[in-house]
């Protein structure tokens, strides 16, 4: 596939008014993505874990309308107007508008509401902008007169969810997810995120991800500016191979279940992932002292009862918290008897892996 691939042919079908309504979840990376190229194109290929219940939905109602030289469309979040949010839909209707040509032709009222509190810490914009893509893409299969098939409609939605913004892409499947060209994936693609082809150990079936908030605020540096910090970075290309080979190393530990192999290369690439930051010119600390606290009461309780627990961060404070589904009970009284003191406000969100986008 191409990027002219998603350019569509002419639509036949009218349609007046409607709407959709779709929700999406966020993901989580075990090997991340950080530097990009031209036109949200990853610098090396990741992969994360879907995630079940913190999500987006999103209702996408479109009315016809004459003046077609600007875009239209006004947003709401919690049922409350956001004209904040909308410099940011903008600058994607603007990306995408040469796949998506009847942008110009419709009114639009997106109605938006997150599971999470938006002021947990937790990015919005992959499961808000898979939601978004996704309603866009029922509006394109009821104009258009061919038929677009599921597999064309997940790809295309996952194609837009990257303009938007690149983890976007990696949630509309489910429950493990590949974004970016890699050797020994069939089908894997820089364009869009593609379903983990290969066999999983049950091992990672139903895994767990308790998100501890360590720290609710804004962002200290917006993914934006941090991607562009790999540009010139001294390490950046060592990084970005070592990206390509965890892959390859995760490959076999999802096939034979080896959660010892698992967590060595889920919690490097999350130090990683930091020591890019912390190493870059401006260089950052996203890490909070609680964060450190928080490694470290995992890495003791793991020594002590051999349980399989692991962490990984996003390009912030926050905690996230991955174990098996068979250590749910022991390793749910370690967080809240160890590990919730450490949380802003004691808030963290139970969550577990999932199967991506649904229409609703
Ligand atoms: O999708 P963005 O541009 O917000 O970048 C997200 C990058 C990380 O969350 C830090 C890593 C990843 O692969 O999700």
């Amino acid at each position: 596939m191409t990027e002219k691939d998603f350019i569509p042919k002419t639509y036949n079908n009218f349609i007046e008014s409607g709407s959709f309504t779709w929700s999406s979840p966020s993901n989580i990376a075990l090997v991340k993505y950080w530097g990009k190229k031209e036109n949200q194109i990853s610098e090396n290929p990741s992969i994360s874990f879907t995630l079940n219940d913190c999500k987006t939905t999103t209702k996408l109602s479109f009315s016809k309308r004459e003046n077609t030289d600007s875009f239209s469309f006004e947003v709401f979040l919690d049922e409350e107007k956001k004209d904040d949010f909308k410099p940011k839909i903008e600058t994607f209707f603007k990306r995408v508008e040469v796949y998506l040509p009847f942008l110009k032709d419709y009114h639009f009222k997106i109605e938006t509401s997150n599971t999470f509190p938006h002021s947990s810490g937790i990015a919005s914009s992959a499961s808000g902008m898979s939601a978004l893509a996704s309603c866009l893409m029922s509006l394109e299969r009821s104009l258009s007169e061919v038929e677009i098939t599921d597999k064309y409609f997940t790809q295309k939605a996952s194609f837009l969810a990257r303009l938007g913004s690149g983890s976007a892409c990696r949630s509309l499947e489910g429950d493990l997810v590949v974004w970016g060209k890699h050797k020994e994936i069939d089908g894997s693609s820089d364009l869009f995120g593609t379903k983990y082809p290969y066999e999983v150990h049950t091992n990672f079936k139903n895994y767990q991800d308790t998100i501890l908030l360590v720290d609710k605020g804004e962002k200290q540096v917006s993914s934006t500016v941090g991607h562009n910090l790999m540009h010139g970075h001294p390490f950046a290309n060592e990084r970005f191979k070592q990206a390509h080979q965890n892959i390859s190393s995760l490959m076999k530990i999802l096939k034979l279940g080896d959660l010892d192999a698992f967590i060595k290369i889920v919690e490097s690439e999350a130090l990683t992932l930091h020591a890019m930051m912390m190493t870059s010119m401006p260089y950052f600390i996203l890490m909070k002292p609680n964060t450190l606290e928080i490694i470290n009461k995992i890495w003791a309780y793991r020594e002590k009862t051999d349980s399989k627990i692991c962490f990984t961060l996003d390009a912030g404070a926050n905690v996230h918290v991955l174990y098996p589904e068979n250590e749910c009970e022991q390793v749910c009284e370690f967080i809240k008897n160890e590990l919730v003191a450490y949380c802003q406000n004691g808030h963290y969100i139970s969550d577990r892996i999932g199967f991506g986008a649904k229409l609703l």
